[in-house]
């Protein structure tokens, strides 16, 4: 079509050209016997001038039509400064209207109050919306940064099948029935776990994919039915060297999407002291406000609370916020809200003012417990003490909640703060008390920490995996770990987390099959490319990095999906809908 430029380079230097562009209609004004419009394209705007002998012409044109404009660039009168093309304007000379638009039902500009189901339901429009296209521009920008790195470090992509063998050891699968299997089904891949861990005993040695998952989980903001990773697995690293590249990659990431470097290495937190300090296996290191155990200044408590707790051997996390001892009523209970929904049976809040600790629950307190509060912890006047008692991890858990509602509450961080941390040394399982058994923590492929094997059939929950979790700013961007590649450990696991050898024979089989012919050590990684371009583009949810998302109830409101179907579609899956 002729186009010379695109519309968001023209400077001064300009100045004179004879340029041809096109775009829609961002804006139109009239100015008598003149118009003004700005023409947007996805580099940005220029305002194009129409004079007497063209605004017939153009008469009609109203926002979102699309036009074909030449015209010579002119230094402008006023400058517009907030505008990177402001300095100048195209004299249109000669136009063609290529398409028109009805109005439309969102705004296409940054600032925007429509709904987001308006906005999903016609998304296209919303995509359209300047900040939007630069947010997927930058995850493109961030894929492409790790594509490069890794195939420059001899990372080769494979692609992996996304019908697969339904493994149900992990979240929820999609199904799908097979047409000429009657009965039979196929699980859509919540990740490319076992292929990779094939291509690895294949002697491919370094993979990458970037993958689409699914899995059917209940939506949160940094949640989605069908997401991707950058899936990674590497043969003959040991956990340092391997996370060590990983870091390269981020720093390769942030200094080519954003200018910024990166210091490296990144703080490695052991998962214990992660839970200890922060409450969260995911902890957000940009503030301080760490927890403190004050379990062993309650030893001898008569509180009912405290001492059923520690006699269970638990334990009481204690959170101090300077200078809140004014806190509300309503506070108080929102915050006891806060810290009930994530687990706790209660809070105890107490605060020092006049030298004293006072407060609803400090008649709970004896003397001596309030006087080694008070030098323990360092309190000072007017500070609030905020605890929780509960088994270890619900305890840390809790606290952990009420240190994230400070971060927030207190603005104790800014936007463009990243931190990164390893968190490693997980346990290898956790106890499903529901399902009284022991599960794999990250699944179970993963290798137990070498010193710990030998604790596998007496203490197993003490058995720490050679797993590791990259945290950004408080998000789990990443996750992964070492693998099993002994055929004997391989079952073993499986047999610990309650699999009898048939069922580890019909779902594992392949599996542990392939184990026999010469597995290398490998490991690897998956990284949630949407929430890294969630947090890169300080956007609030995922779905604003991901172009056509789900909503929080799980529909994809463009297309209305999921539908019911038509019975012969049902006829020929042999499926029937009970109600
Ligand atoms: P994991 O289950 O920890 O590990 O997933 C890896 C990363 O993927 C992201 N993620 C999600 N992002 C959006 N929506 C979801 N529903 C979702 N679930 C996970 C997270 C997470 O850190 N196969 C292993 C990796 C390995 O061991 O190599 C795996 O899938 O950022
Ligand atoms: P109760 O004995 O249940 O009335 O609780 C007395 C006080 O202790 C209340 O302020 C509760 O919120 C608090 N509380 C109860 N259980 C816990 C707990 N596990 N940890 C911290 N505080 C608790």
């Amino acid at each position: 079509m002729n186009r010379t430029h695109t519309n968001g380079e023209f400077r001064l230097s300009h100045s004179g050209q004879t340029v041809t562009v096109l775009g829609w209609v961002a804006k139109r004004r009239n100015f008598g016997s003149i118009v003004f419009m700005d023409l947007r394209d996805r580099t940005g705007i220029v305002q194009c001038v129409f004079n007497e002998e063209l605004t017939d012409k153009v008469k009609d044109v109203r926002s979102e039509y699309i036009l074909k404009v030449t015209g010579v660039v002119l230094e402008r009168k006023d400058k517009n400064p907030k505008l990177l093309t402001g300095e100048v304007e195209i004299n249109v000379t000669d136009v063609t209207i290529i398409n028109t638009s009805e109005s439309t039902p969102i705004i296409i500009a940054d600032e925007t109050d429509a709904l987001e189901d308006t906005r999903l339901r016609f998304r296209y429009l919303d995509l359209r919306r300047p900040m939007m296209q630069k947010k997927l521009m930058q995850r493109h920008a961030i894929t492409k940064a790790m594509r490069n790195f890794l195939d420059d470090e001899g990372f080769i992509e494979v692609e992996t099948p996304l019908l697969t063998k339904s493994t149900p050891e992990g979240s929820r699968e999609y199904l799908v029935p097979s047409r000429v299997h009657t009965g039979e089904f196929y699980a859509l891949a919540q990740s490319p776990q076992i292929f990779k861990q094939m291509l690895m005993i294949a002697g491919f040695e370094r993979y990458y994919q970037v993958a689409r998952c699914f899995r059917d989980e209940d939506l949160r903001s940094d949640r989605q039915l069908d997401f991707t990773q950058v899936d990674i697995e590497a043969s003959f690293l040991s956990e340092v060297e391997f996370q060590s590249i990983m870091e390269t990659m981020m720093v390769k990431v942030f200094k080519e999407v954003l200018g910024r470097d990166l210091p490296v290495p990144f703080r490695r937190i052991p998962f214990d002291e992660a839970m200890n300090r922060y409450g969260v296996d995911k902890p957000d290191i940009r503030y301080g406000l760490e927890l403190n155990d004050v379990t062993s200044l309650f030893e001898a408590s008569e509180f009912k609370v405290f001492s059923s707790v520690i006699e269970r051997k638990g334990s009481i996390k204690a959170l101090i916020v300077n200078d809140y001892a004014s806190i509300s009523r309503k506070e108080i209970d929102s915050l006891t809200e806060l810290a009930k929904k994530y687990g706790a049976k209660g809070l105890v809040v107490v605060k020092l003012a006049n030298g004293l600790i006072e407060g609803p629950a400090a008649k709970f307190l004896s003397e001596t417990e309030k006087n080694a509060l008070v030098t323990q912890l360092n309190l000072k006047e007017n500070d609030l003490v905020l605890m929780v008692a509960d088994e270890w991890e619900k305890a840390c858990v809790a606290a952990g909640a009420l240190r994230t509602y400070f971060r927030d509450a207190l603005k104790l961080v800014s936007e463009d703060q990243f931190e990164f941390a390893w968190v490693v040394d997980f346990p290898l399982f956790e106890y499903d008390s529901e399902e009284d058994r022991l599960i794999a923590r990250h699944h179970p492929f993963t290798r137990p920490k070498a010193e710990d094997a030998h604790l596998l059939d007496t203490v197993p929950l003490s058995v720490k995996a050679c797993a590791y979790d990259l945290v950004l700013n408080g998000f789990e961007v990443a996750g992964g770990s070492l693998r099993i590649y002994d055929q004997q450990m391989q079952s073993k696991l499986f047999s610990l987390i309650g699999f009898t050898d048939e069922q580890i024979e019909k779902r594992f089989g392949f599996f542990v099959d392939a184990f026999k012919y010469g597995t290398p050590p490998h490991g690897g990684i998956a990284f949630g490319l949407d929430r890294l371009a969630m947090i890169l583009t300080h956007s609030e949810s995922l779905r604003d990095v991901i172009a056509f998302p789900k909503n929080a109830s799980a529909r994809c409101p463009l297309t209305d999906a999921p539908t019911p179907v038509e019975k012969k579609q049902l006829d020929e899956l042999h499926l029937t809908v009970v109600k």
